[in-house]
Formats: structure tokens, sequence, C-alpha cells
């Protein structure tokens, strides 16, 4: 009994320390987050000359790591952050940001790019010159999730000034650049990429997520405005990515797996993110889309947390139900592998964005699948329903507000006195790693300190969707039954008589790199030997000819040949073997 009460006590105590540690930092942070954001966008922000109007820097840090780029994810995440401050009143006077936002990714579309062209899968290139060029260099791309978030942006945007009847430009100035990056989103979200860590080619649930997300408000915007002839295009692929969504959990584990491919654990920040970011307080705590509240993603947040516990020095000697530091994921190797202070405030984010609905909805339910997570706040805790009058919901409730006041805790723990915002920080002692103000973790702190506060992001449509009972046949990422292209491969190339000419690459339907089932070209208009294929549109393919002759296989000279498949239809490629 002794025990017990001296137990209760240092609770107690603990309790109060997490909740008054995090409401100081968030006071002296939150400007702090605002002004080191705002200073990341060009083209007047302290920390970003030489970015053009509108332009988000990653950081201002050159070099080691060089993140003077705007990427298309971190600027729309920092943009559907600034959004938010001006449709909720927040901070009405962003309003001209937004504005060199729209006319910097009108330019930045339209810029060929190593993956193509913006008819022909370059809306998928991830990163580019602060003076809105091309970047060249080698890169994990495309990366599928970046005109997904651009466009959830823009349509809050768009969707705020149709209610100020503001329609016009929403037509002629929003609309143009929506549809491009939802016709992508239509078009590809089928087809493997790199996941937002840049590391992963295949299918990423925070990518599939948001692609969900953009095409169900794209098709609710089109139809707003009279521009009918996508919507039922944009719905069905809404409906068949929300049915792939949903295989990436794993039952056993009690986790979303984050990606298809990658040979990881696949407990990944990447899954946190999602529930954040595809947030619709109307949606309750739907499991379907990863609601914050829903017991998948709950079940998910511990699984996730608990990954970090016994790999970081820093964690050490915490207890098993108390906050600790959180990375991308565990297996992590960049920089050495550190905690970063985005992934520390998004769960801190989710469970705030649980509360607002529980309280909202005045009831919080309890199943198998996220009674573990539950049982670590509150041992014992039954499966059921708790109404807001009960001691349960009452526990549970402020156990939860503790556990998320204690990630605050963690990045305030390890955020130097000037209240910068680093990516990272040290696995050992915690302190600032990689880039130096990295805009994400600064819009990151700001939705996690509006969402401790109650504030919801506007809703898109999440509630009462249906997840179709069976998935539509072949809509699996790189399964080949999405859009398709009909590609004639011509090469010119002489051989000697028993000799043949194949073609073989990095797509199933080029049999995937394979030598022996190569597919033969005909040498009917020889020396051009050719040979038409159907191929996943508005995708990279990577591919080489090969010669058979008695057996023996002879390859092209390195590097491999690249094309960028356009949008459906046909298309042909001359080349000359080399
Ligand atoms: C840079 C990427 O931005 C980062 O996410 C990745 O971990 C490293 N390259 C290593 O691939
Ligand atoms: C590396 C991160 O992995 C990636 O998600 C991000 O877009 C870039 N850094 C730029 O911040």
């Amino acid at each position: 009994m002794r025990f017990l009460s001296l137990l209760s006590a240092v609770w107690t105590v603990g309790f109060a320390f997490a909740q008054s540690n995090a409401d100081a930092f968030i006071a002296k942070e939150g400007p702090i987050a605002k002004a080191g954001l705002l200073a990341n966008i060009g083209p007047s922000g302290a920390k970003s000359q030489g970015a053009q109007a509108g332009v988000v820097i990653a950081s201002p840090s050159a070099t080691d790591p060089p993140y003077l780029f705007t990427w298309t994810r971190d600027s729309a995440l920092v943009f559907q952050a600034i959004i938010e401050q001006v449709i909720s009143g927040t901070d009405a006077s962003l309003r001209p940001h937004i504005d060199n936002y729209v006319r910097s990714q009108t330019i930045l579309q339209q810029v060929s790019n190593p993956s193509g062209t913006v008819s022909s899968g370059g809306l998928g290139e991830p990163k580019f010159n602060i003076d809105l060029t091309a970047f060249t260099g080698a890169w994990g791309r495309p990366q599928r999730d970046g005109p997904a978030l651009r466009s959830i942006a823009l349509i809050n945007w768009a969707n705020h000034l149709l209610a100020t009847n503001n329609a016009s430009y929403v037509t002629n100035s929003l609309w143009p650049i929506i549809k491009l990056d939802l016709d992508y989103v239509a078009n590809s979200w089928n087809l493997t990429g790199f996941d937002l860590w840049e590391e992963v080619n295949s299918a990423s649930f925070f990518t599939t997520a948001v692609q969900h997300r953009s095409l169900r408000q794209g098709a609710a915007l089109a139809k707003a405005i009279g521009q009918t002839g996508v919507v039922a295009g944009y719905t069905t692929q809404a409906d068949n990515s929300l049915c792939f969504l949903q295989s990436y959990w794993n039952p056993s584990g009690n986790f979303a797996t984050a990606n298809t491919g990658g040979g990881r654990s696949g407990k990944d920040s990447n899954t946190v993110l999602t529930s954040i970011h595809t947030f619709d307080a109307e949606a309750g705590c739907d499991a379907a889309t990863f609601q914050p509240c829903s017991d998948k993603a709950l079940a998910n947040l511990f699984v996730y947390v608990n990954a970090f516990r016994s790999i970081y020095t820093v964690n050490s000697g915490i207890p098993a139900n108390q906050a600790v530091a959180t990375g991308r994921y565990p297996e992590d190797v960049y920089f050495g592998g550190n905690p970063w202070y985005l992934s520390t405030l998004a769960v801190a984010e989710q469970l705030y964005d649980a509360l607002i609905v529980w309280n909202k909805q005045g009831s919080l339910t309890v199943t198998a699948v996220s009674q573990p997570f539950f049982a670590s706040l509150s041992p014992g805790v039954a499966v059921g329903t708790y109404a807001a009058s009960t001691s349960t919901f009452t526990t549970l409730t402020a156990a939860v507000k503790t556990f998320a006041d204690g990630f605050v805790a963690k990045v305030a723990q390890f955020t130097p006195s000037s209240g910068a915002l680093a990516e990272q920080y040290d696995r050992n002692d915690g302190h600032p790693l990689s880039a130096v103000d990295l805009t994400w973790s600064y819009a990151s702190a700001l939705t996690a300190f509006a969402a401790r506060e109650g504030k919801t992001p506007v809703s898109w449509g999440a509630s009462g969707l249906t997840v179709p009972t069976t998935c539509e046949r072949n809509t699996s990422p790189g399964g080949g039954g999405g859009p398709s292209v009909s590609v004639t491969f011509n090469v010119q190339a002489t051989t000697v008589f028993g000799e043949n000419i194949f073609l073989t690459g990095s797509v199933e339907a080029l049999q995937n790199w394979s030598p022996d089932n190569a597919i033969a070209l005909n040498s009917d208009n020889y020396p051009i030997w050719s040979v038409t294929v159907s191929v996943p549109a508005n995708t990279r393919i990577e591919y080489k000819f090969i010669r058979k002759f008695n057996g023996a296989v002879t390859w092209e000279s390195d590097p491999n040949r690249v094309i960028n498949t356009p949008a459906p239809g046909s298309f042909i490629e001359n080349d000359t073997w080399r």
C-alpha cells in the first residue's frame, strides 16, 4: 500500500513535469518555429537568399548535408501548415506567401527534369534547385507523394477561396495546376516509386494514403467547380487506392508496414505521419483511413514507439509507459541513425488529434487491436466503449495527454536554448545533428502545438467512406494493371546469321532484367530490330538490349538506357546498339 501510494506520487510528479515542460516549451518555441519556417521561404526569408518567391528551402545547410534545394514534399507540408493558419484565421498575414507558392509551383511543374517532362512523369521529381531549375544529379526518383501533397494543400486553399467568393481564381489559376498533379496521381498511384525517406523503391503507406486523400478531395473540388469530366475517374482511383491502403496492415505485428519493399521491419514514422496528415476530425476513429484515434493507428503508434526504446542511448532507463525519442525507422543509418524532431513531434500530434476526437464524440473505444496501447498507459483496461462520463474515459484521456506531452518534452529536452530545430538529435547525447533549421521540423512543431490546443485541420471528406469489398484486380503497385503505354522499341543493330536481339529492363513488362526471359525483337526491317510492348505509363524505366548467339548473351555497354514513359497512349523509341 505504502509502495503503491509512493508510486502514484511519483507518477503525479512525472505527469506535472511533462505537462509544465510542454507548456513552457511551447510558449517559447512556437514563435521561434514560425519565424524559423518563414526564414526559409523565398524571396525575402532571412536564411533563404537566392530562393525564388514562394520557394521553400529544405534547410539553409549548403553542405554536409546539402539541403539548399526545394523538395516538393517538404514544401507542400510547410504550405499546408501555412494555409491552415490563414484559413483558420490564426494569421491572415501569411496570404502573400501562398500566392507566391502557387506561382512558383505553376513554374516548377513545367520544368523538365530527370524524371521527365510535365506530361511524362516529371511531376514525380522530388527536388529542384532553389532558382527553380532542374536538379540533375543522381537521386531516388521518382517520389510520388509530392504531387499528392501539393494538390492537397492547393485544394484546401481552393476550397477556402470558393467559400469566400473567389471562384474565378480557383478555376483559372489553381485548377490547372491541381489537375496536373491529380492526373499524375490518378495515372500512377499504383506504380512503385521512392518512399518519403528517398531510399526504398516500392509502394509506400504514406504515399498511398496521401494519394488517396488527394484523389478524394480532387473529385469533390472538380465537382464543385463544374469540372465534371474527371470526377468519375478520380473517384474510381480513390476507391482503388483506399482498397490497396488496407493491404499494408500487418495483423500479427499489429502495425502498418511502411513499405512493400526495402527488407526492413516496416516500423516507420511514415505511418504516424500518415495518420496526422490525413486527419479528418469528422471521420471519427475510422480505421480504413487510419484516423489518429482509430484502433489500428494507435496500435501502430505503440509498436512504432517501442521500436526505439532499446536502440538509442538517450532512451535508456525510461520506463516502458513513458515517451521516448523516436526517429524515422529503427534500421536508419543516415548520419548514424538518430531520432528526428519531426518524427517525435508527429507522435505527440497523433495523440493530440485522437484526444480532440474522443472529446468531441464523448466516448472512447478500446478494441482488441488497440488494447495493448491503452493497457500500457492504464494496466488492465478492458476492451469496451467508455462514455465521457466514466472514470475510465477520464483516466485514459489523461494518460494519453500525459504520454503525448512526454514526446513534446523529449523535443524540449533536446532543443538548444536558441530554439533552433535541426533535422535530427543525437542518439547518444541528444545534441542537434544533420541539417540545421530544417523547415519541416519547424512546420511539425507548429502543427503539433496547434493540435495540442485542440485545433483541427480542415475536413477532407474522410467521413463515411466505404472500402470496396474486393480491390480492383491488378491495382497493386507495379502489378501491371495500371495505366499503360504502348512503346515500340526500335534498335539499329547489325548481327551475324543466327544472332538475335532481345530487350529486358527494370519492370515486369520488360521481364525484370532477366536475360533468359528477355523479349525477342523482330528483324522484319533489318538492320532495325523492333518490338512493341505495353509498359506502365508515367514511369521511369531502365532497359538494355542484349544479343544472343549460340546460347551466349552479350549486354549493351553501360549505363542503362532510360525512358520516362508518357501518359497512356503510344510512343516510339529509336535507339542504336552500343
Ligand atoms: C539523402 C536523403 O534525403 C535521406 O533521406 C537519405 O537517408 C540519405 N540521402 C541516404 O540515402
Ligand atoms: C531527407 C528526408 O528523408 C526527406 O524526407 C526530405 O524530403 C529531405 N531530407 C529534405 O528535407
